[in-house]
């Protein structure tokens, strides 16, 4: 390689600069000696032939020839009066912009995993009104006006009289009367309470519950049914227990709690030392609600059973706060993808 070549090279360029006539010439210019295959990269590419002492050298001299050659242009353009920059402002061999991908609600995606869970057993998904009547919220769940279950139950009256349901065992109640047993639903939906909002109770939240009535319906089935839930959304290590509890629309009732899914049942903050967590409300069907919907207890019996799908989502991803759901917060709704 030559070791004029720098110098030849500027004195080329500087000629054709001076003898350009307009902005395209000088584009033309610069794509012929500062372009991507231009002169000045093939001769950086060339180097190879030289000796290792010498190589460094050439290269500083070709840089600084590139730069004297673009700063030549920059000022032929300026004087020309163009305001163009010297490089194009596109690019088009750059790499693009990569669009921001959105993801799934965390409580969309619990919802859908849940959803699966039941519906390999047999269970389809109902729906039924936000706004809803007394009636549905609490006569028919054996909660008459003035009965002291229904404050915890209280939620947000409507100016109409209506209500905003406070559980989904509205949609229970709704799909039984249209449909005559055996009955396999879960009922998932939004569901409002007289709560005051703090790091696990909200006044708006989400529900899967769920009711099976059949001829023969046992506690039994119950178990088996929440157990398979529990192991396949929490994991097989999990251990469940029931709690005697009580709900105006199952007898018997129960708690359901599982094994702490944080410290494995030895005891932890998030557990209060106990070593369990409540997830659910369960129970078998109350005669008085399977005859409010004129359903015959003595050839079918069923049961039922209601979680809080941000508690458990909750508890399963370690989210600490269920505000963060409503926040808008995509650093934390974009991390399950
Ligand atoms: N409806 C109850 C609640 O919202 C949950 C539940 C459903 C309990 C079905 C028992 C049976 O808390």
């Amino acid at each position: 390689m030559d070791p004029d070549v720098p110098a030849r090279t500027l004195e080329e360029a500087l000629n054709d600069i001076e003898s350009a006539g307009s902005p395209a010439d000088l584009e033309d210019i610069r794509i012929k000696y500062l372009g991507r295959k231009g002169l000045i990269s093939r001769h950086l590419s060339e180097m190879g032939s030289l000796s290792p002492e010498a190589r460094p050298k050439m290269g500083k001299l070709l840089n600084e020839t590139k730069g004297k050659i673009a700063a030549a242009l920059a000022g032929k353009l300026e004087a020309a009066g163009s305001s163009g920059p010297v490089l194009p402002a596109l690019d088009v061999t750059m790499p693009g912009r990569k669009p921001a991908l959105g993801a799934i609600h965390p409580i969309t995606r619990a919802m859908d995993e849940i959803s699966d869970i039941f519906a390999g057993l047999g269970f389809t998904a109902a729906e039924g009104p936000e706004a809803e009547l007394e009636h549905y919220n609490f006569e028919a769940l054996n909660m008459p006006v003035d009965h002291p279950a229904r404050d915890a139950f209280d939620t947000l009256f409507l100016e109409s009289g209506a209500l905003m349901r406070s559980h989904t065992s509205t949609v229970q109640i709704r799909y039984m009367e249209q449909h005559q047993p055996p009955v396999r639903i879960i009922a998932p939906g939004r569901v409002y309470r007289h709560e005051t909002v703090d790091a696990s109770h909200h006044y708006m939240f989400n529900q899967i519950e769920g009711l099976a009535v059949d001829e023969d319906i046992t506690f039994a089935d119950l178990k088996a049914v929440l157990l398979h839930f529990a192991h396949r959304y929490f994991g097989p290590e999990v251990n469940m227990r029931f709690r005697p509890s009580f709900f105006p629309f199952t007898e018997p009732s129960a708690e359901v709690d599982i094994s702490c899914v944080i410290c494995g049942g030895e005891g932890c903050s998030v557990c209060s030392r106990t070593g369990w967590l409540e997830i659910m409300g369960c129970g078998m069907v109350d005669v008085d609600v399977l005859q409010a919907v004129n359903y015959d207890p003595e050839s079918c019996t069923g049961f039922a059973f209601g979680m809080g799908v941000e508690r458990v989502a909750m508890l399963k991803h370690g989210i600490g706060d269920i505000r963060m759901f409503t926040e808008n917060d995509i650093r934390f709704l974009g991390q399950l993808r």
